[in-house]
């Protein structure tokens, strides 16, 4: 059984509040633009594919369920476009919701360029952000299936011949991060649909602890007891030197044309260890994750969170209730001294950019790449 991050029907749409799984299992309403962008932003919704979808349904939804009668087609493209720079604004480092902004905004200008009515526009707009909830799921099966089979063909040798093999990845790339399956817990997934996964680590993930509350949730709930082990982000290395894994393998918000690529902090030093030890490293991404018009890791703008994400912790408090029972609070405790909060520096990047150099490989739904004799991934040809 999967977790369903987002649920939807035309007009109506409700996403599982990831800020206080896994102890609270909720669904809260996203009813227009405003309610994305703050679900967004505070990351009730997170995950570079599960936000665009997110972001362009709950336009959708708004024009469904709004009473405002546009004069024409143009008007009400417009209106779509502007709501969706807004919503660009939410979070700056995935590119998955700029690139679904972008072509979204393609469809309304192009429905009022044809001459069709703003009902005609809004419908066409409806009808291609529906689309993308759809796409995601089957993409992300692709990636698994391409992600496990290049896994198995290029680290099942040797020792490790026809054995299943484990694996490590980090932060949260599964069901709750996309439209459902996952990248690179797809990976994992599909490894174990083969029956070729022997055991799958995951990192707990500082600074918000999605490894912790949402992967190895995902993994507890979806593999057989005793298959998924959770590891704090400073055993990596360590984990490496006594157990033999065939790969790391991470998700991304964002693949520079030349291959290096953004995702959850923490990935580039995993990247480094896995250099060290000799073990792949594994890029999974749907092809909107790659920025084409994005040269390389310098000029990709890194989100900076607040520090209260770092000082404090959070977690469930439990209580026998009078009438019997268990009440489950969701609270946080601060992690440093009464009174230090405004003398500590705290630096808290949500992400950080793995050069290309460390990258054996970038799964998409299209395929797997790798780099060419000169050292470079032509991720180009991914879009001809
Ligand atoms: O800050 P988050 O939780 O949105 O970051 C998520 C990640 O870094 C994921 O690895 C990435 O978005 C890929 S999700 C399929």
């Amino acid at each position: 059984m999967s977790l369903e991050a987002i649920r939807y029907r035309r007009g109506s749409l409700t996403i599982l509040d990831q800020l206080r799984l896994p102890h609270v299992s909720e669904y809260v309403t996203i009813s227009d633009c405003r309610d994305a962008f703050s679900a967004i932003e505070r990351m009730v919704v997170r995950g570079a594919p599960a936000i665009a979808i997110v972001a362009a349904l709950a336009l959708a939804v708004e024009l469904s369920c709004s009473k405002i009668e546009y004069a024409s087609g143009a008007k009400m493209a417009d209106t779509i476009c502007e709501r969706l720079e807004y919503l660009v604004g939410s979070r700056p480092t995935a590119v998955n919701l700029s690139d679904a902004a972008r072509k979204l905004s393609k469809v309304a200008r192009d429905a009022a360029e044809a001459g069709e009515g703003p009902e005609q526009v809004k419908e066409r707009y409806i009808v291609a952000a529906e689309k993308m909830l759809q796409d995601d799921v089957e993409d992300n099966r692709n990636i698994g299936d391409h992600g496990a089979k290049w896994i198995l063909d290029n680290v099942n040798h040797g020792d490790l011949h026809m054995k299943p093999v484990s694996v490590l990845t980090h932060c949260n790339t599964g069901s709750l991060a996309t439209a459902g399956y996952g990248t690179a817990l797809g990976i994992i997934r599909s490894l174990h649909a083969m029956e070729s996964l022997q055991h799958a680590y995951c990192t707990e993930t500082r600074p918000y602890n999605q490894g912790s509350r949402l992967t190895a949730y995902e993994l507890a709930t979806d593999l057989p007891q005793g298959m998924a082990t959770l590891i704090t982000d400073s055993m990596a290395a360590s984990l490496l030197g006594r157990y033999q894994l065939a790969a790391i393998i991470v998700g991304a918000d964002r693949v520079a044309a030349n291959g290096d690529t953004a995702n959850k902090i923490g990935t580039f030093q995993l990247a480094i260890v896995a250099k060290y030890h000799g073990v792949k490293f594994v890029v999974a991404a749907p092809t909107t994750s790659i920025d084409m018009g994005t040269a390389s890791g310098n000029d990709i703008c890194i989100e900076q969170r607040p520090a209260h994400e770092v000082l404090m912790v959070t977690g469930p408090v439990v209580t026998t209730k009078p009438e019997g029972g268990l009440s489950v609070d969701v609270q946080s405790v601060a992690t440093i001294a009464p009174g230090m909060a405004g003398r500590i520096g705290v630096y808290n990047p949500s992400f950080d950019v793995t050069p290309k150099d460390l990258i054996d490989a970038i799964v998409t739904e299209k395929g797997v790449m790798v780099k060419n004799e000169n050292n470079e991934f032509e991720l180009a040809q991914l879009f001809v």
